[in-house]
C-alpha cells in the first residue's frame, strides 16, 4: 500500500545510506537482539533494510530461522568477499528474508578463519584490507537506506573493519556493574582506536553514537543506581527508553524468532505488549537520528519540530 499510495519513507537519492554498527566489545550485551529487532523494525516502517552478520557465532542468522552451520557454507557469509580481492560486489551474498524490504548477509563459523587471515595479510602491510567491508557495503549501499551491522563481541579485525564502515554507531549497554566498567573501557579502547585509526588516514565518521540501557531489570536497585549514573554521565547520547529484561525476548529467541514476528504472546499479553513498547520506543529513538542524517528527512523533521 506504501508503494502504491507513495508514502515510502525511502532517504532520498543523496541522502547518506546509514551504515549502523550495534557495537560493544562484550558479549551477552543484546548486541544481536537489538540488531534483529532494529531491522526488522525499520523495514516494517516501510524502509528498505539489510543487515550484515559479522558474527562467526552467527546470532542474528539463528535468529532468522537459520541453523548457520548446517543450512549456510561460507559462500554464503562476507568470507568470499574479505577473501578475495578480485570480488566487486557484496551482491552474491545478501539474500531475502520473510519480512518485506529486509535482506540479511548471513554468518556461520567459517567465517571466523577471515579473522585470522585479514589479522595475517594486515601484519604484512596490506593495511587497506581494514576498508574491505567498506568496500563491500558500498557496493550495496544504493539499494538501501538503512544498513544495520553486527558484529562479534571481541575487538579483532572484523570489529575493526565494522568501526571502519559504520557512519552511526549504537552501544548496548546492561546497567551492571561488570557491564558497565567493560562499556568503559570498550569507550577507551574506541577512542584508542579512532585515534590510531585517524593517523593512518582511516578515521571513522559517526553521523550518530548513542547508548541503549539494555537488559534493564528496574526491580533490582543496583541496576536503577546505575540506569541513573548512565543517564548523567551520556547525557543526551543515551536513548530514553530502556529495553528491559524481558521473558518475551527469551522465548522468542528459543524459538529462532524474534518478538517482532510472533503473533501472539508466548508470556502473557500483557508481557508482550510491554516488551512491544520498549522494543518500539528504543528503535523509534534510533529511527529518528537515522532520518536526521538524510537532508531530505530533516527539513520534515524540524517542521514537526522533532529535530
Ligand atoms: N531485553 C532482553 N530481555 C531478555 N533477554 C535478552 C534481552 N536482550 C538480550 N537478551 C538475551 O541475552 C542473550 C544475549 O543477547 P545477544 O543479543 O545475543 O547479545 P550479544 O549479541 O551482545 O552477544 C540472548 O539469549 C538474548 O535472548
Ligand atoms: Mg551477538
Amino acid at each position: 500500500m506504501r508503494g502504491l499510495f507513495g508514502t515510502r519513507p525511502w532517504r532520498a537519492p543523496d541522502d547518506p545510506c546509514c551504515v549502523v554498527a550495534v557495537q560493544n566489545f562484550k558479549g551477552g550485551v543484546g548486541k544481536s537482539t537489538l540488531s534483529v529487532h532494529l531491522a526488522q523494525y525499520l523495514a516494517i516502517q516501510g524502509y528498505r533494510v539489510a543487515l550484515i552478520d559479522c558474527d562467526s557465532q552467527a546470532s542474528a542468522t539463528t535468529l532468522f530461522g537459520y541453523v548457520p552451520d548446517l543450512d549456510l557454507s561460507e559462500e554464503d557469509t562476507l568470507y568470499p568477499f574479505l577473501r578475495e580481492e578480485e570480488m566487486t560486489s557484496l551482491d552474491y551474498a545478501l539474500r531475502k528474508t520473510h519480512f518485506d524490504g529486509l535482506e540479511l548477509i548471513p554468518a556461520n563459523l567459517r567465517l571466523f578463519q577471515s579473522e585470522y587471515e585479514i589479522a595475517a595479510r594486515m601484519a604484512r602491510g596490506q593495511g587497506g584490507l581494514i576498508d574491505r567491508l567498506s568496500e563491500g557495503i558500498a557496493s550495496i549501499s544504493d539499494r538501501f537506506d538503512v544498513i544495520v551491522l553486527d558484529p562479534p563481541p571481541a575487538l579483532g579485525a572484523i570489529s575493526l573493519s565494522v568501526l571502519r564502515a559504520a557512519n552511526a554507531l549504537v552501544v548496548p549497554v546492561p546497567p551492571t556493574v561488570m557491564d558497565f566498567s567493560s562499556t568503559a573501557a570498550f569507550l577507551a579502547m574506541l577512542d584508542e582506536t579512532i585515534e590510531t585509526l585517524a593517523e593512518r588516514g582511516f578515521a571513522p565518521t559517526l553521523r550518530f553514537l548513542r547508548f541503549v540501557a539494555s537488559k534493564v531489570d528496574e526491580n533490582k536497585s543496583m541496576q536503577k543506581e546505575l540506569l541513573n549514573l548512565m543517564r548523567t554521565l551520556f547525557g543526551q547520547a543515551m536513548v530514553r527508553t530502556p529495553l528491559k529484561d524481558s521473558a518475551e525476548i527469551d522465548n522468542a529467541t528459543a524459538r529462532l524468532m524474534t518478538v517482532y514476528e510472533l503473533d501472539g504472546p508466548v508470556t502473557s499479553s500483557a508481557v508482550r505488549n510491554r516488551c512491544l513498547t520498549y522494543l518500539d520506543g528504543v528503535n523509534a529513538e534510533l529511527e529518528l537520528d537515522i532520518r536526521a542524517m538524510w537532508p531530505s528527512h530533516l527539513s520534515r523533521l524540524r517542521k514537526e519540530g522533532l529535530a
